[in-house]
């Protein structure tokens, strides 16, 4: 038997540029496990940009492209060729995009809704499927812990018969003309040609139907939808009501809006079952709400050991620590970057009164553990941390 390969799956990026919205999520998530190295790409339109913000990731010079073509063929060529492409671009063009990498024998990592129409996704599957790679849809709301603890428990049974399912993903982000003001994502989201008519369907509908058929393992059987467009003037559909019927008759309900005027993110599914039911929002992802036939409510939290190993394999952090734990250790990382690298230029490090804690801090630490322990040997008396100014006693 062959030794497995230890090296790092190489990835490469199309989109993603200087101020770009999720390409840089997928550079922060492909490198929180150190799987993935970054190698190769074109990020965004403007091939200046792009290679100034290659340099600042370590992406050799010769492995920034001028377009996406170029890319595929170059990096197919290579011996040490990218595994897998991310193609974080605008929606108008994932599919062109997408064919040329699965056609040259990567595989990719494709930003929803995959294309705007069933014909071209259908073929990025059979093209994907005839070059034996991967095609993967990032929608990542899935990857939660709690989310594979509850799409556990609905194929377990724990539930009994799924009876309604109610799900939405309906975010106050653009509840104002926002693409009247220049806003770089609101343009192209409300532009029939790139983002398609639905638009709020493919963008935020087609997570929440994902996660529907993701915990409950059901799929649709027919639907009716609604459209609307609740800000004056757009050009797109903003809002939608979809009833939906799902396999074995269960009845469902989506609503999908970028128009909920303060909702935030607004993503949160509610399962029922003749058993009892579960409830999961993405503003508190790390609780699963379970109630029983008799109203009894469990509150499940990621890290728990009665979890199932679908949730358990994916939690980094132990119990009480929320997910935020791991980006509290990112911006400790940031802080401290900028530090080093004004030193290595040569440039003054951006005075900040909140940064990162230094040395000093770790001795203030110390010497409170010295003195906390000082004072319990003297039955809790007054103990004063070295280096401590003590107040003068009146
Ligand atoms: N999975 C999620 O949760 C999630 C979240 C947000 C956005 N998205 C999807 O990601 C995609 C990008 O959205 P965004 O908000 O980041 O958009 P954006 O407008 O912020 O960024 C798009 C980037 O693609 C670049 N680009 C466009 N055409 C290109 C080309 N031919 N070659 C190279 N670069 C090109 C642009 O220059 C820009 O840098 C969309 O399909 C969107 O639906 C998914």
């Amino acid at each position: 038997m062959s030794a497995p390969h230890t090296r790092q799956l190489l990835a490469g990026m199309v989109g993603g540029g200087s101020g770009a919205d999720i390409g840089k999520t997928h550079r922060h998530a492909m490198r929180l496990d150190g799987l993935f190295d970054l190698r190769a790409g074109v990020f965004g339109r403007d091939p200046l940009q792009s290679a100034v913000l290659a340099g600042g990731l370590g992406v050799p010079a010769d492995r920034v492209y001028r377009d996406y073509r170029d890319m595929a063929e170059a990096e197919s060529g290579r011996a040490d060729a990218v595994d897998v492409v991310v193609v974080a671009t605008p929606n108008d063009s994932h599919f062109e995009i997408a064919r040329t990498f699965l056609e040259a024998g990567i595989s990719v990592v494709c930003e929803k809704p995959l294309t705007s129409d069933s014909a071209t996704a259908a073929e990025l599957v059979r093209v994907a499927a005839a070059n034996g790679v991967v095609l993967a849809v990032p929608h990542c709301y899935s990857a939660y812990a709690m989310v594979r603890q509850a799409a556990r428990m609905v194929r377990d049974g724990r539930l009994g018969n799924i009876t309604f399912v109610d799900v939405e993903h309906a975010s106050g982000w653009a509840a104002s003309p926002l693409e009247q003001l220049g806003h770089k994502q609101a343009a192209w989201r409300t532009d029939p040609d790139v983002a398609g008519f639905p638009s709020v369907v493919g963008d935020l509908g087609t997570h929440a139907f994902h996660l529907l058929r993701y915990i409950t393992g059901l799929e649709a059987e027919r639907l009716s939808g609604r459209l609307r467009s609740l800000v004056p003037g757009r050009r797109v559909f903003d809002h939608a009501t979809v009833e939906l019927q799902l396999t074995g008759e269960v009845p469902a309900r989506l609503w999908a809006s970028m128009a909920a005027t303060g909702n935030n993110h607004g993503l949160r599914i509610r399962v029922f079952g003749d058993q009892g039911s579960l409830a999961w929002e993405h503003e508190d992802p790390h609780h699963l709400r379970v109630q029983d036939l008799d109203g009894t409510t469990t509150i499940l939290t990621e890290g728990l050991s009665t979890l199932s190993e679908d949730a358990s394999r994916l939690t980094r952090v132990g119990l009480g620590h929320p997910e935020g734990f791991l980006e509290a250790f990112a911006n400790f990382y940031r802080d401290l970057a900028g530090e080093l690298r004004a030193r290595r230029d040569g440039t003054l490090p951006a005075t900040r009164e909140l940064s990162f804690p230094t040395g000093e801090d770790g001795l203030a630490g110390v010497r409170f553990v010295e003195a906390v322990a000082a004072s319990h040997h003297h039955d809790a008396a007054w103990a004063v941390p070295a280096g401590a100014t003590q107040k003068a006693q009146v």
